[in-house]
């Protein structure tokens, strides 16, 4: 299937690792430009290397999202070197285990800051060029929204602005013809959830008993299968989809816990 995103400047925040890199390489397959605004200039350079060898056309910048100013100045630089944003993918953040009975005020507000602020910031910033294009919004979710984890409000609780900012924003865009989904992730192997496993004194058993759980095909969801659904929902093909988060997570959050 033809997406249509040919030469579409598609942001991705955080989209030089993980699930951001899946998505990168999905937009790239669509012959979209995708741009990655992350503070990694490290991992951002080799992505470039290896794309820019292959002849695709991508673009970096490099920024703290954490900061509103770095925000601000690198949608201007997306907008300085290409004139138009066509779509906005949310996905940098970090499950920064900030827990009710571990954390206090300031770590609590850090991690929103981490996690959900910055989400504001860039569709804020982005909205005049969107505006322009009738441009498309892809907001990352985690399940922890919906199931809890456990010692993790900040994130928790930001999971569950960015599942409502997504229907809020649905609801703001109508008259802009905007679209505002969310794709939310369960289990997706990742540098951010191999520092995560690696909390646990046995790595591979906590592994082993997470993926037995996972319904479809006791497997983790690759980075591909979420940037090819994030590529879908940004992309004319889900022209009447707007709102919905939708769960590529082989069944995880929804099905039956009683499933052998
Ligand atoms: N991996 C999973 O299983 C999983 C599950 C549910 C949700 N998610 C969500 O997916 C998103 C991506 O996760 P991932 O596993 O790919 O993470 P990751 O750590 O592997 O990659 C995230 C990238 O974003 C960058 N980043 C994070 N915060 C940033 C900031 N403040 N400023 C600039 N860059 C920043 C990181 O440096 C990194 O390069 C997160 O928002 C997370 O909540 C992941």
């Amino acid at each position: 299937m033809d997406l249509q995103l040919k030469d579409k400047v598609i942001i991705v925040t955080g989209g030089s690792k993980g699930i951001g890199l899946g998505i990168v390489e999905s937009l790239i397959k669509e012959g979209a430009i995708p741009v990655i605004i992350t503070r990694n200039k490290e991992s951002i350079d080799e992505v470039m290397q290896t794309y820019e060898e292959s002849g695709e056309e991508l673009f970096a910048v490099v920024a703290e999202l954490t900061v509103p100013e770095q925000c601000k100045n690198a949608v201007q630089t997306v907008v300085d070197k290409y004139g138009r944003i066509d779509g906005l993918v949310n996905n940098a953040g970090v499950n920064d285990s900030v827990g009710l009975e571990n954390g206090n005020y300031e770590d609590f507000m850090q991690s929103l800051k981490r996690n959900v602020v910055h989400y504001y910031l860039m569709a804020q910033y982005a909205l005049p060029e969107l505006k322009k294009s009738k441009g498309s919004i892809v907001n990352i979710g985690s399940k922890t929204a919906d199931t809890g984890q456990g010692g993790t409000s900040g994130y928790a609780a930001s999971n569950g602005g960015r599942n409502a900012l997504t229907r809020e924003w649905a609801v703001e865009l109508l008259p802009y013809s905007i679209r505002v989904n969310a794709v939310i992730v369960a289990e997706c192997y990742t540098p951010l959830y191999e520092k995560w496993i690696s909390t646990f004194a046995d790595k591979e058993e906590k592994l082993e008993a997470i993926t037995k759980n996972i319904p479809f095909e006791k497997r983790m969801t690759t980075a591909e299968e979420i940037g090819d659904t994030v590529a879908f929902l940004l992309s004319s093909k889900s022209s009447h989809t707007t709102g919905q988060l939708l769960y590529v997570d082989g069944g995880y959050t929804h099905l039956d816990r009683a499933l052998e």
